[in-house]
């Protein structure tokens, strides 16, 4: 093989005149009689190569033979092309290879799907034939966009002063609150290894250690069920610091965002400094603990108003909350229909609706309702004509998720979400427990540190205790999650045991923290943005496996190898394992 000169896509008006060898897959090729064009790409992109019959006819022929995909090396003299044959929708439209010499260094079948960006083929075909579907260059754009802001990332930590340890994935099981992926130990029978629902422990452990500043891009792995921004295996930028406080993490990660955003992408950040928003307020104006402040409509509390008029659904709630949505006063009975619908999926009983009209306020309710009240709500939300105020009384937590739905659907038809803008946002003070299958169970995880102050709600009221513990939010996603730790023995003892943790579990699930926190450890904290969700958030893909190189299904399924699979009887036999299928419904 010759050595190759430059990337197909780096070929340009400076090469003109010089002989040069490129290697890349016959995007097109063009038989115009004597005359044939071949468009071959690489990485970089496509370059136009054309021979003549005439002047070369031993190449012509090898020319003619060529197909779609086929591997080639391409030798010739780079020429200028004329005005009329200019292509100005690619980078080395204003220039071409006359073929000199060329090589087919591979055939190819046909491909299964078009190699070319924006086709609409199905992504099981995609995905069995991931291979083909990363040549094109939408895809390959993302890959090199993920390695650039894992670079990034990087360069960014080791100028901060942190080193990069890798940490086992053959370990014991940490609590994250997902399932933990197991792998059968074969030197001892009928035990197993768990693969890292994050490197939690091992990363405290390493503030044990005294390495002080640490990070990994981690692997980690949750038997989850996938969603369109979760995967069974994931990447975090994984990131513990010793004698910190949440100021200096919050610091150190909006440098992170900030400069990734910065460059190596042409988006806006709608706000610096990074706002900060406690859970409690989220959770109140927002109904989301990950709200998305690129627009407003926030939630109004109308509860009093509510508890004093005479209709009952309203005066039996728990909660009655709204959100004015601006000009859609003029929705027709079955849009109305379908908002109720999309509340009712979120557990609403049914959605209160206000249309501001120029001739009054149309409402299901109004007749409940006396003239003051409704004139208190319509003051309430400081709505005016031509505005919908839509109002739902439940649950908290009902309201919370059914308005949060309708607040995002609404700011979507109304285009306040724009792709362009990331409104980043600390969520601050979450609460350390949530009443979860009558136990208290962690919100964040069990190593993360009560705010001092609240330490002796932990005896008599747990619910009420928060912790210093913190999400970064861009757009209505988790971006990051952190917190400060534990690192007293004592504390960690007395969480473990709040969640109903017994003493011998205690010990032997989180007996090695216990002792490690015994050896002098120093106060320390952490947090672990997800690389795959911000290269998703870069890239405006709302499916995370568009960002992951060979993905898994919503199923937890790998079309092209079709993990998981059976193995050999021999092969289980090691692993002194013997299957047996239980059916769940038994
Ligand atoms: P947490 O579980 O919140 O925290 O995860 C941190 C971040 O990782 C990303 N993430 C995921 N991305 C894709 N697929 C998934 N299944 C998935 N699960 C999580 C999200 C999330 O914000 N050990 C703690 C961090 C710490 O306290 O330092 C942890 O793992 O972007
Ligand atoms: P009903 O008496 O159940 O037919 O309800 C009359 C109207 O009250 C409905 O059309 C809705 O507008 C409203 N409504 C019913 N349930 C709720 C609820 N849980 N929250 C808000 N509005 C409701």
């Amino acid at each position: 093989m010759k050595e190759r000169s430059m990337y197909c896509g780096q070929v340009s008006k400076n090469d003109v005149g010089k002989t040069i060898t490129v290697n890349g897959w016959v995007q097109r090729n063009r038989d115009h009689g004597g005359l044939i064009f071949i468009d071959l790409r690489d990485r970089e992109g496509i370059i136009q190569c054309v021979i003549d019959k005439e002047v070369n006819p031993k190449a012509f022929q090898i020319a003619e033979s060529v197909r779609s995909e086929y591997v080639l090396e391409v030798t010739g003299k780079v020429q200028a092309r004329s005005v009329d044959t200019i292509n100005p929708n690619i980078p080395t439209g204003n220039v071409e290879i006359l073929i000199e010499d060329i090589v087919i260094l591979n055939e190819a079948i046909t491909p299964p799907f078009p190699i070319q960006d924006g086709i609409t083929t199905d992504e099981m075909l995609r995905l069995k034939y991931r291979y083909l579907d990363l040549r094109r260059p939408e895809m390959q754009k993302r890959l090199i966009l993920r390695h650039r802001v894992i670079k990034f990332i990087r360069d960014y930590m080791d100028g901060k002063g942190f080193i990069e340890v890798e940490t086992p994935i053959l370990i014991k099981s940490t609590p994250e609150g997902a399932r933990d992926f197991l792998v059968p130990s074969r030197l001892y029978p009928g035990t197993f290894y768990a693969l890292p629902q994050s490197p939690q422990q091992l990363k405290q452990l390493l503030m044990v250690a005294g390495i002080d500043r640490y990070f990994q891009i981690a692997k980690c792995f949750r038997d989850e069920d996938p969603r369109a921004d979760r995967q069974p295996e994931f990447t975090q930028c994984d990131i513990e610091m010793s004698f910190v406080n949440q100021e200096q993490i919050f610091d150190l990660v909006d440098g992170l965002m900030l400069g990734i955003v910065e460059n190596l992408s042409d988006k806006k950040v709608m706000h610096t400094p990074i706002p900060r928003m406690t859970y409690a307020e989220a959770m109140d104006k927002y109904g989301s603990d990950k709200p998305d402040i690129r627009f407003g409509m926030l939630f109004e509390n109308v509860t009093d108003i509510a508890k004093a008029c005479d209709f009952k659904v309203f005066n039996s709630a728990t909660e009655v909350k709204g959100i004015c949505v601006p000009g859609s006063a003029d929705y027709s009975r079955k849009d109305i229909d379908d908002l109720t619908n999309m509340a009712k999926k979120y557990g609403a009983k049914g959605l209160a609706t206000f249309q501001l009209l120029p001739d009054g306020v149309k409402s299901p309710i109004t007749k409940f309702l006396k003239p003051e009240e409704l004139d208190a709500i319509i003051q309430k939300f400081n709505a005016k004509t031509g505005d919908l105020i839509l109002i739902v009384a439940d649950e908290p937590s009902i309201v919370a998720a059914s308005l949060n739905a309708l607040r995002l659907e609404m700011g979507n038809r109304l285009g306040l979400r724009d792709d362009n803008i990331l409104a980043f946002l600390w969520v601050v003070d979450f609460p350390m427990y949530e009443w979860k299958d009558n136990r208290w169970d962690a919100t964040h995880h069990p190593f993360t540190m009560p705010r001092e102050e609240d330490l002796h709600l932990l005896d008599t009221d747990p619910g009420k205790v928060r912790a210093q513990a913190f999400d970064f939010v861009c757009n209505g996603s988790e971006c990051a999650s952190g917190s400060i730790r534990i690192h007293r023995r004592d504390i960690q003892n007395k969480i473990f045991s709040l969640m109903n943790y017994k003493d011998e579990e205690i010990e032997s699930r989180f007996g090695h923290m216990l002792k490690a926190f015994e050896f002098g450890a120093p106060p320390h904290g952490g947090i672990a943005p997800g690389i795959d969700r911000l290269v998703m958030l870069l890239c405006d893909d709302d499916n995370i496996r568009q960002v992951i190189a060979f993905p898994k299904t919503a199923t937890a399924y790998d079309p092209m190898t079709e993990a998981p699979d059976k193995v050999d009887n021999a092969q289980l036999q090691e692993l002194h394992i013997r299957t047996v299928v239980i059916d769940k419904a038994e």
